[in-house]
């Protein structure tokens, strides 16, 4: 007898577990299929967040700038360590054990939920009797399954963009896969994209020694971030913790001789350059996965960027089928994923049916973006450029770490944060930050953006001192030209 659910959700990432244990959680009958599994080949939850994303890069960023503290920037405190060593295999199992802890903990969570935990791979299948319910083949080890559901989620995610010019093998040319799970520091380490994870990856193996040069084939610096920001972040990066970066490259040739990766690329004057590598990381972004789901067997839709295409409210062209996450539109982030995930688990239970377009749709103007370098980096909303280009009059107050007390404290000094505001309404358009812990402090924003807050509000709330949360208090002040502090 075919099995019977009242919501199958595709994928075990933060988008498809919260949405399952979210559906759960309102009574409805769950089953949750994914086909992870990690290096020793075990079933493995949580999707690239967990097994090769977010908390095994927020890992090594941990390690990696404890050693860096150490090695650089104790001494200030008279504090001095001699015959410091770091110990690679330790640093990566101590990631691994992290990992193991919070792919196991979803395990948990479905059990205590009452989520069918189901590993294969998932293909949707038509249904002779038309479409609904909706039929899900589950292949695992070449066995054959088939479920049915009255709703699908589809949570799939995405995998790493790949490079024509040469295939990642995860011994010479890593994804983020291997890019966190080295078992040396590589003597020269190449990275293709300054994005995100270039940049966090050139963050870690950087600080632990490697000479690092990202090659990027946009003439901007992290374009998606505010222009003031980048250019900080640019200089930090480049001068302060000594990352070769170069712009505006465009690749001819990969090749590998031995173990030396020689990499040929074209400079902006179109001058053909070399850079030879020990290991190079391919992180040119990321692509939806809808490959083998199906799709055309039930007539779902697929955008040219390869995404489902959905509604503000995750619905698909299919009627009881929605999707969340990096397979649709918007950030590839993992909050966004969850959100996501909750909201369809909301609309399907009708717990909003009331206030449908209130609860049940994640707002992406109010993502926060954070990247977890050091400074970090944090936003929420428009950056000037784009407020430009929208034409819209804003208002701009800044205040820099180097003036906050406790910044002064922690040593950690570069950066600012900047609040953009309506000229006439005074609200909050957009907030912009680069320095200690502004992955913490970003929140704030969030909620006061949420809340349709003006810079006004913040201005007029009282912070903490000493604090780093001041230097939004400041920025926020800065707007209407009264920082106090500055
Ligand atoms: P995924 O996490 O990709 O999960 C999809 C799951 O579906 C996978 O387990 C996959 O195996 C499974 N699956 C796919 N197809 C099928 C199928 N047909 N049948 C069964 N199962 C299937 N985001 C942040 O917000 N903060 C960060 O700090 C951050 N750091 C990152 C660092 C790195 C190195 C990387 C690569 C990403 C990072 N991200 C971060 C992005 C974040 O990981 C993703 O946005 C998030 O994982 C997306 O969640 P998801 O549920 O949509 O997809
Ligand atoms: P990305 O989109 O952030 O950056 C990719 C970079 O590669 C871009 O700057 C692009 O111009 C460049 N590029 C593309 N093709 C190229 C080529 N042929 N040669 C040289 N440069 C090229 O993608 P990335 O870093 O792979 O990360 C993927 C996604 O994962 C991010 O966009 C983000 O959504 C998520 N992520 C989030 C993190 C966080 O929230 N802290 C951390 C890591 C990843």
């Amino acid at each position: 007898m075919i099995e019977s659910y009242d919501v199958v959700v595709i994928g075990g990432g933060p988008g498809g577990y919260v949405a399952a244990i979210r559906c759960a959680q309102l009574g409805l009958n769950t089953a949750c299929i994914d086909e992870w599994k990690n290096s020793q080949g075990k079933a493995s939850l949580g999707g690239t967040c967990l097994n090769v994303g977010c908390i095994p890069s927020k890992a090594l960023l941990e390690s990696s700038e404890n050693y860096e503290r150490v090695a650089h920037k104790y001494s200030e405190h008279g504090i001095k360590v001699d015959g410091l060593s770091v110990d690679i295999p330790t640093m990566i199992s101590r990631k691994d054990k992290i990992v193991m802890a919070f792919t196991s903990g979803i395990a948990m969570l479905f059990k205590k939920n009452k989520v069918s935990s189901i590993h294969g791979k998932a293909t949707l299948v038509k249904n002779k009797n038309g479409n609904e319910p909706w039929k899900v083949n589950i292949n695992n080890d070449n066995k054959d399954e088939t479920i049915e559901a009255r709703h699908i989620i589809i949570a799939t995610g995405s995998t790493p963009r790949q490079l024509s010019l040469a295939a990642v093998d995860n011994e010479l040319i890593l994804d983020n896969e291997g890019a966190l799970a080295l078992a040396e520091v590589p003597k020269r380490l190449g990275i293709i994209g300054a994005g995100v994870i270039g940049l966090e990856m050139a963050s870690v193996w950087r600080r632990l020694g490697s000479e690092v040069t990202i090659l990027e084939a946009l003439p901007e610096f992290l374009s998606v971030a505010d222009e003031q920001v980048a250019k900080e972040a640019q200089k930090v990066f480049t001068k302060q913790l000594g990352i070769n970066i170069f712009l505006g490259i465009q690749l001819t040739e990969i090749k590998t001789i031995k173990k030396t990766i020689t990499v040929k690329y074209q400079d902006p004057q179109a001058k053909e350059q070399t850079l030879e590598v020990d290991k190079l990381i391919v992180s040119i972004g990321r692509v939806p996965n809808t490959a083998d789901l199906g799709a055309e067997n039930v007539g779902l839709k697929i955008d040219d960027g390869g995404r489902i295409e959905v509604d503000s409210y995750c619905r698909t062209n299919l009627q009881n089928v929605y999707a969340v996450g990096d397979v649709v539109r918007g950030p590839m982030l993992a909050h966004k994923a969850s959100e996501e995930g909750v909201a369809v688990a909301e609309l399907i239970a009708k717990v909003a049916e009331q206030q449908i377009s209130e609860l049940t749709k994640v707002n992406l103007d109010t993502i926060p973006w954070v990247i977890y370098t050091s400074p970090e980096i944090a936003w929420v909303g428009k950056t000037e450029k784009e407020l430009k280009a929208a034409g819209r009059k804003y208002k701009s107050g800044q205040f820099p770490f180097m003036a906050n007390g406790r910044a002064r404290a922690l040593g950690e000094t570069s950066g600012f944060v900047k609040v953009l505001a309506d000229a006439n309404t005074d609200r909050i358009l957009g907030v912009h930050m680069i320095g200690p812990y502004v992955s913490e402090m970003i929140s704030e924003a969030v909620v006061a953006m949420e809340f349709s807050a003006s810079s006004e509000d913040i201005a007029r709330i009282v912070h903490a001192h000493p604090s780093l949360s001041e230097a939004l208090h400041e920025a926020a002040l800065g707007v209407d030209g009264r920082s106090l502090h500055i």
